[in-house]
């Protein structure tokens, strides 16, 4: 192998430009040429490519985003176009690539890998920490320490006006995100998306907390794919509860800013441990467990589900 390409898919997250710079630069160190492709999916499909230097990869480690761009391609997702990327990839004398994306990333590359037999070595690029095989994804720790500090800002008029506020935050699928924050946060409740919200307990459990005398509450919402369904959560809670909840939806915020330290640290090893498992041939995810690199295979990575830390979801309430 002497020349492979690199591309950042999918919802963008923090540390993925410390995941680039350590694939460039291990695969330089190996002794292999580097294609940066843009736009994910979509621009490999466009031919835009570019060379990757050591150089050209100065000084991005502390930046959010991805300087190689994202988007979540349709035409990828079908066999025709995933065929016609092979043919380009091929063309440019790429002969293998490097994938830096969540779950649906991690698909499209199992998919070009199986069915036209390319190489292709993923990294677990994305805030909702929903790759399987992995203990955490790059971007995570960011976006929970961003949510984080909103939530904290939250409490302070929450408390000033004795009110009950639903935070909406990020994970379309996996509520990892909502989990962390809720019990870094010291909420009293979270609603995650592997399990229906049951609002009639909430409500019950809400009233009588306040009539033993609380007076806020912060609960945690998972958008669960459903952007701004707190909205409609906290109108159903009011009613139930006589309270006049108030909504703050946290958003693409969490997908933004400079990366935690551990984000970096994680991006670093994945992103060097990708370029050695394309160089034994492709086929696996790199990721982290028990702190030591693991290899997953790619299908694994989307096929199988990570479960919820029950104990994280009981802290919640215990010690609400
Ligand atoms: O996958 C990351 C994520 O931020 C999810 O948490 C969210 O559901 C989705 O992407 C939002 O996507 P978009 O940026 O297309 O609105």
């Amino acid at each position: 192998m002497r020349r492979i390409g690199l591309l950042t898919s999918g919802g963008d997250a923090p540390g993925m430009n410390a995941a680039i710079r350590a694939v460039v630069r291990q695969a330089l160190g190996r002794g292999l040429e580097v294609v940066g492709i843009r736009r994910g999916y979509s621009g490999l499909l466009a031919g835009e490519v570019q060379p990757l230097t050591r150089a050209g990869v100065a000084n991005i480690i502390q930046r959010g985003g991805t300087i190689l761009g994202t988007s979540r391609s349709q035409e990828f997702m079908r066999p025709e176009g995933r065929a016609r990327a092979a043919a380009l990839l091929r063309g440019a004398g790429i002969e293998g690539v490097v994938t830096i994306g969540g779950d649906g990333t991690l698909h499209g590359a199992t998919l070009l890998a199986e069915e036209q037999s390319v190489p292709v070595a993923g990294v677990p690029g994305t805030i909702d920490n929903d790759v399987y095989g992995t203990e955490f994804t790059i971007g995570f720790d960011t976006a929970v320490n961003t949510a984080l500090q909103a939530i904290d800002r939250i409490r302070d008029t929450a408390a000033s006006h004795e009110r009950l506020f639903l935070v909406e935050v990020m994970g379309r699928t996996c509520g990892d995100i909502a989990l962390g924050v809720a019990v870094a946060g010291g909420a009293e409740e979270v609603l995650l998306p592997e399990s229906p919200p049951d609002l009639l307990n909430l409500a019950a459990d809400l009233r009588h907390s306040w009539e033993r005398g609380k007076r806020s509450s912060i609960i945690v919402v998972s958008e669960s794919g459903e952007q701004g369904r707190s909205i409609r959560l906290a109108e159903e809670v009011g009613r139930l509860t006589g309270l006049e909840p108030r909504v703050c939806i946290l958003g693409h915020i969490q997908r933004g800013g400079t990366p935690t330290a551990r984000d970096r640290i994680l991006a670093s090893r994945l992103g060097a441990a990708a370029v050695d498992i394309l160089l034994d041939g492709g086929g696996s995810m790199a990721g982290e467990s028990s702190g030591a690199i693991a290899r997953v295979l790619l299908r694994d990575t989307w096929e199988k589900r990570r479960h919820i830390p029950a104990d994280l979801l009981a802290l919640v309430r215990e010690l609400a």
